[in-house]
């Protein structure tokens, strides 16, 4: 696989001894993207970022979807830094701002429009004037901004709250949203002509455990870094520690796997980790996947039928629940199972005690993916 690099300017952010290590081992056989922070071998990301390339230096407006914590405003930074415009990335959470602030937050407003308007002030579109303005969580904005914001984009002129005047503004837009858009016009709850104008480039990032050898580029960043920071020696994992997380379905993305990095680093004793040192609720997960391996001839001592066929299940529910991120009712689809035989499985196999991680159990948001490798055949 080609590594790549977004731009010219590979690592031209980082200077720290996490890097220094990215660059010995991109000499060796792992090699990585690092720009910007966005560290990735896996093809998927790779195009990401050649679509990022592409995007960059137009002004064309950006929809970066993916679950949380994969790297949405990474993704939107690079793309400002790569867009040649002269003035300010400015961030939104559109999620984090009431509907009355988040108006005049956006457009401005003019001095007495509304209770408390002493001043008047200046709104983030005009602050990213010749820039880019980053609405993360879009698909929290409510239907009365949509219509704001739908004409903006449209006429590329904002009104400040209370005035009749408007002003030019030459600014590129990207939005962010872990929600499924789409859901959310078909539910009502999000305006179809803007999605149409917004997602003009989508750009999906893929979650976490979708991305092969990513995790562990990730961990080895996340820990030269982290040990960087602390001045002490780089903490190593064990080859079975590392498959340990490796099992894991990493439900918050690259920010968990960061965290508990950050953690490990903070604590560890010794400098190099095995899977007992790690937290059980990781452990609790490779042993729900235990592979199971069978010979091309049954053993003349025999098999345990029922104890085999029950180890097969539980791996492939376990495999169909990290895969959808412990969303049952896609885990369900996967295994063309109904959603109530497969949590009756679940509770059966103690599963759930087993694997803490958050469950929103009915949302229905995974995507289904094949399934390979289920048994590994050996001699
Ligand atoms: N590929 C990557 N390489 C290095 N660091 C990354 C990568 N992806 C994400 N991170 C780090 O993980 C954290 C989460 O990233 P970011 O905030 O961009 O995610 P997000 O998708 O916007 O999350 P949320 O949906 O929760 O807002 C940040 O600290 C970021 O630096
Ligand atoms: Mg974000």
């Amino acid at each position: 696989m080609q590594t790549h690099v977004a731009g010219s300017q590979e690592a031209s952010f980082d200077s720290t001894s996490a890097n220094q290590a990215t660059t010995q081992r991109s000499s060796t056989s792992i090699r990585q993207t690092s720009f910007a922070g966005i560290i990735s071998e896996c093809s998927s990301m790779q195009k990401v970022f050649s679509v990022v390339e592409k995007v960059a230096r137009t002004d064309t407006t950006v929809l970066v979807l993916g679950e949380s914590g994969t790297g949405k405003e990474l993704i939107a930074r690079a793309v400002h830094k790569l867009s040649g415009r002269t003035g300010k990335l400015v961030p939104v959470n559109c999620g984090a701002i009431p509907e009355e602030i988040l108006e005049s937050e956006l457009f401005g407003h003019e001095k007495g429009s509304f209770t408390g308007a002493i001043n008047s002030k200046i709104g983030r579109f005009q602050l990213a004037d010749n820039g880019t303005i980053f609405l993360d969580e879009i698909g929290e904005m409510s239907p009365k901004l949509q219509v704001k914001l739908l004409r903006v984009l449209q006429e590329r002129k904002v009104e400040p709250v209370g005035s009749t005047r408007t002003i030019d503004i030459n600014v590129r837009v990207i939005a962010a949203t872990n929600k499924d858009l789409k859901e959310e016009v078909k539910a009502g709850r999000f305006r179809e002509d803007l999605f149409y104008r917004l997602q003009v480039v989508p750009i999906e990032l893929p979650a976490l455990r979708a991305r092969g050898n990513d995790i562990e580029i990730l961990v080895e960043h996340f820990m030269a870094r982290a040990c960087g920071n602390l001045s002490k020696p780089v903490v190593e994992f064990s080859p079975e520690a590392m498959k340990t997380m490796q099992s894991y379905p990493w439900p918050g993305n690259v920010r968990e796997l960061e965290n508990l990095i950050e953690r490990l680093a903070i604590l560890a004793d010794t400098d190099r980790l095995l899977p007992q040192d790690l937290p059980d609720y990781l452990r609790g997960q490779q042993n729900a996947c235990e592979i199971i391996e069978l010979g091309e001839d049954l053993p003349s001592q025999g098999v345990d039928f029922n104890d085999l066929v029950e180890k097969f299940e539980t791996r492939l529910i376990s495999m169909a629940l990290s895969k959808t991120n412990w969303n049952k009712k896609a885990a369900a689809r996967l295994l063309h199972l109904n959603r109530t035989t497969l949590v009756e499985k679940i509770k059966k196999k103690g599963l759930a005690e087993k694997i803490e991680v958050t469950v929103e159990d009915d949302r229905d948001d995974a995507a289904p993916a094949m399934m390979s490798g289920l048994f590994r055949l050996n001699e």
